[in-house]
């Protein structure tokens, strides 16, 4: 294997033999889709694979850096040489040539995946594009070596896919193994310090799909992989498959070990006066009564919500009181489920509750909020004006018991999602 160490790749390097990284540096980049952050900017990763019949193009470049992906590509290979595009995915930082590549190279032929066909339509806006549609197993041969595909769709987009190189045990892994990190020097044996940048790319990217990775592993820990190539972020030629381990410990649940097979159900609230707080207790107590599953009370007036996160992301459903204050929820609480979007909440039961003065909005809302983050909202949150009533303080408890039976599987079918009719 090459392993020169590029300081400043204003060319293109070959990555394995006949596999040049054709790929841009975006150095001044600090903000990437708006959420996420990076220290030192990033790359965009696209790739030449040359064969006895042809040249493949993995992967384009974002738009304004396509002067820069030609020159490189010019490089190593003929436009009219140019067999076959693959796109592991369309999102525009790696499409962004695309057209233009197309246009100078009209003969060659794109392949994306079987889920990408929809999300081209709105990419195209009424263009047309021939395509063929590839799925795990299908192969494309350039003569001498063959690409295959592996479909692992939601690793971020829900086209994602992977190209696999097997005569150079080369996997393109499009985001899959990316992060954010720009360093000249490409090889991940060559470049500073990027553990960081992993693992936060993971944790933003990926983990709210935690069990799409552990299928894609599946299909990925198969293969005798001696270079990962993903579409940002260094090469990784050393210890690939420390990467693809990694992937697997960031998607392994640990929390889930100690609760065991018990379900759990975690009560945040915020309390101004006290009013919620009781009611948070009396669901916490109602649930506890029902039995069979662990229940967690939490105070949100500690401030921090990135600690609770691994603990809703292992949980089994979640209840959130809040006051209501100038006509909403309190922010610690839209705080929390915010941050929700960086996991996977799909499925569990949620509830809200609260006390209020004189409007009452905030149960409402937390409950429209939990549906859409998809998750189930089977019983009916409970307000009370001021100092709940032992009566609304039982309507808690009975919030709390109907939550656990639900969890337990024994609730009365006719009351699930009310909520949701309401
Ligand atoms: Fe790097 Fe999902 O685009």
């Amino acid at each position: 294997m090459n392993r020169a160490t590029p300081s400043k790749p204003d060319l293109a390097v070959e990555i394995a033999p006949g596999v040049h990284w054709i790929g841009v540096l975006d150095p001044g980049l600090r903000s990437f889709d708006i959420i996420l952050k990076t220290a030192n900017g990033t790359t965009y990763n696209a790739y030449a694979v040359r064969g006895s019949e042809g040249v493949a193009i993995i992967d384009t470049v974002k738009e304004c850096f396509a002067d820069d992906f030609f020159r490189k590509l010019e490089s190593v290979a003929r436009y009219d040489e140019i067999r076959v595009m693959v796109l592991n995915h369309l999102e525009p930082d790696h499409t962004g040539a695309l057209p233009e590549l197309l246009r100078r190279a009209p003969q060659a032929q794109l392949y994306i995946s079987t889920r990408a066909k929809q999300m081209l339509k709105g990419l195209l806006h009424g263009d047309s594009l021939d395509f063929t549609p590839v799925n795990t197993g299908d192969t494309v041969s350039l003569g001498d070596r063959t690409l295959s595909f592996l479909h692992t769709p939601f690793l971020h987009w829900p086209d994602t896919q992977c190209t696999w190189l097997e005569d150079a045990g080369l996997l393109f892994s499009g985001d899959i193994f990316g992060c954010h990190f720009c360093d000249g020097r490409l090889f991940n044996d060559a470049v500073g310090d990027f553990r960081f940048s992993f693992d936060y790319y993971y944790a933003h990217l990926m983990r709210p799909f935690r069990d799409r990775v552990l299928q894609a592993l599946e299909l990925i820990e198969a293969l005798p992989i001696r270079v990962v190539a993903p579409a940002h972020g260094p090469v990784l030629r050393d210890k690939p498959q420390h990467y693809v381990r990694r992937y697997r410990d960031l998607s392994i649940s640990t929390l889930r070990n100690e609760a065991g097979d018990v379900k759990t159900l975690l009560v945040f609230y915020l309390s101004a006066y006290g009013n919620t707080r009781v009611m948070a207790e009396a669901v916490a107590a109602g649930a506890e009564e029902a039995g069979g599953i662990r229940v967690s009370l939490y105070d949100l007036e500690v401030g921090e919500v990135a600690p609770f996160v691994d603990l809703i992301e292992e949980a089994d459903g979640l209840v959130f009181g809040s006051p209501t204050i100038n006509g909403d929820a309190v922010k610690p609480v839209w705080d929390l489920l915010s941050s929700l979007t960086a996991v996977s909440v799909r499925g569990k039961l949620g509830a809200a509750f609260g006390s209020f003065g004189w409007s009452g909005e905030a149960v409402a809302m937390i409950e429209d909020r939990l549906r859409g983050l998809k998750l189930r909202v089977p019983v009916k949150g409970v307000r009370a004006k001021l100092i709940p009533t032992d009566m609304e303080l039982e309507a808690c408890r009975t919030l709390g018991r109907e939550l656990a039976l639900h969890l337990a599987g024994l609730a009365d079918n006719k009351i699930i999602d009310m909520a949701a009719l309401a």
